[in-house]
């Protein structure tokens, strides 16, 4: 596949649970490879538990696999930002967190509830990005209206957004270190379907304008063929399905796709 940003080979995570004495395992991940081209928007299917979470926590470098490897097609580099290099694969890349950004399902709880929408925006663009304070105001307003938001959320907490709106300020925060790869999580989930609709276009606008490519993971397969170009389908964590989405939506090979395309026209 040309131009490559991102590559996992054979990515294993198990995690530890203690229940009393009793020390437990759970393999969420057994060996799964994941490629994502530059130019698209990718989709991560599957059930609840099937892993996808923590492939995106993998993706992002929040969580070590214990087992595989990923490669980016980002150099450290000297200095602050890391280098695109497109058709270069690296391992180990320090600087992941700004090329690759991850937007979770509650907004709540992924931004600061201490911080005005402002001072949430202000603080990646002047200490990340070194922007200067006199650029900042406008850089801020682009942001919003890449999320099609008003400026009146500026003065406002986290908790005095709607959902909608507060997921919006989520992918504005992500978007401000001006990353490549764009990771959202189940985003429109805990939105109504009117206002979940409207988010997941401006994220999907989002491509042509300034990310490289998206990736969305979500349980909602009907939601994942309507938006994505490439999808990949889990279950019990391993990837069981993969292919272009109209082929995958049309013509499932295995049967737990099957499943969750019949589900989905059942609700
Ligand atoms: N921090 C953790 N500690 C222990 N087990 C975990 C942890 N995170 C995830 N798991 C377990 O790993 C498995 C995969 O979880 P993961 O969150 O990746 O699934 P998911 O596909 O994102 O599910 P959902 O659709 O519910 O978000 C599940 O069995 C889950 O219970
Ligand atoms: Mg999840």
């Amino acid at each position: 596949m040309a131009n490559l940003l991102i590559k996992a080979e054979k990515v294993r995570k198990a995690y530890s649970l203690t229940r009393g004495l009793t020390e437990y395992r759970i393999q969420a991940l057994q060996g799964v490879d994941f490629f994502l081209p530059s130019g698209i928007v990718a989709a991560v299917a599957g059930e609840s538990g099937s892993g996808k979470t923590t492939l995106a926590k993998i993706l992002v470098s929040l969580v070590k696999p214990d087992y595989g490897r990923v490669f980016y097609a980002f150099a450290a580099a000297k200095g602050r930002r890391s280098v695109f290099r497109p058709g270069r694969l690296h391992s180990n890349v320090s600087n992941i967190h700004k090329d690759v950004q991850m937007v979770f399902q509650n907004p709540f709880t992924s931004l600061n509830p201490k911080m005005k929408i402002w001072e949430m925006l202000y603080e990646p663009l002047y200490y990340q990005l070194g922007v200067p304070k006199k650029n900042i105001r406008q850089r801020i307003e682009k942001l919003l209206d890449m999320v099609s938001l008003n400026r009146d959320v500026l003065e406002k907490y986290p908790y005095q957004l709607s959902g909608g709106q507060a997921q919006r300020a989520a992918i504005a925060r992500s978007l401000a270190v001006e990353p490549k790869v764009l990771i959202c999580d189940e985003p429109v989930s805990n939105l109504d379907v009117i206002t979940a609709k409207e988010v997941i276009e401006t994220v999907r606008g989002l491509k042509n304008r300034f990310l490289e490519s998206i990736v969305l993971i979500s349980h909602n397969i009907a939601m994942l063929a309507k938006y994505s170009d490439y999808i990949y389908v889990m279950y019990k964590g391993r990837v069981v399905e993969e292919g272009r989405t109209s082929e995958v939506i049309n013509f499932p090979r295995h049967s737990y796709t099957e499943k969750l395309i019949n589900s989905a026209m059942r609700v």
